[in-house]
């Protein structure tokens, strides 16, 4: 079984990050989840949004043992579906009978895909993932960026796909 699913979330499918992943998650079989057609509200303190899809999508990603988030960079950090799933995590460390669900993705390890129109991806864009992966117990797998700024160019970064995908299926699984 693949062990490895993508998260996706971008203000558009088949933009320049819809098109980045799908190389990537055929070239690894991997599933790509699209958050934009999920229904997950933003954090609410009092958790009336606690069955909408945040709690299926999550259950989901906890069957495979590598999660690849997927993002435009957007104001220096990821898109609107994806802060919203990720300040939804927090459900699980207020929520005690969530408690367990939200241990389980620890050890799992995360990797980003991403694209901008700078040379590569901010700092502050990656290091505020690799600290959410730290707080959460994820190990983090690395990144691979895309630099669309004269569009959507596939030739341009087909060594640090190649990295990537061979990092990812290094790794057991894959
Ligand atoms: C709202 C918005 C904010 C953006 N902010 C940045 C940014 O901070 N840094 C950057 O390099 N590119 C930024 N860009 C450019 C996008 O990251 C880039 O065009 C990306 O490839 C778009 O991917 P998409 O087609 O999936 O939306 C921004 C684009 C949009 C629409």
């Amino acid at each position: 079984m693949n062990t490895a699913i993508a998260l996706f979330a971008s203000a558009r499918r088949n933009g320049n990050t819809g098109q980045f992943i799908d190389w990537i998650a055929n070239s690894l079989s991997v599933q790509i989840i699209d958050l934009s057609e999920k229904d997950i509200t933003p954090y609410d303190y009092d958790h009336n949004n606690i069955n909408d899809d945040f709690i299926p999508v999550m259950n989901q990603l906890l069957s495979y043992d590598k999660i690849i988030f997927v993002t435009p960079v957007y104001w220096y950090g990821p898109s609107a579906q994806m802060k919203t799933f990720i300040d939804r995590t927090s459900d699980f460390l207020d929520i005690e009978e969530l408690k367990d669900i939200g241990r389980k993705l620890r050890n799992k390890t995360a990797y980003i895909v991403c694209t901008s129109i700078s040379d590569d991806a901010d700092s502050s864009f990656i290091n505020s993932f690799k600290s959410t992966f730290e707080y959460l117990g994820m190990n983090y797998g690395g990144y691979v960026h895309a630099n669309c700024e004269n569009g959507y160019n596939p030739v341009e970064y087909k060594d640090d796909v190649d990295k990537f995908i061979g990092s990812i299926s290094e790794r057991k699984g894959v």
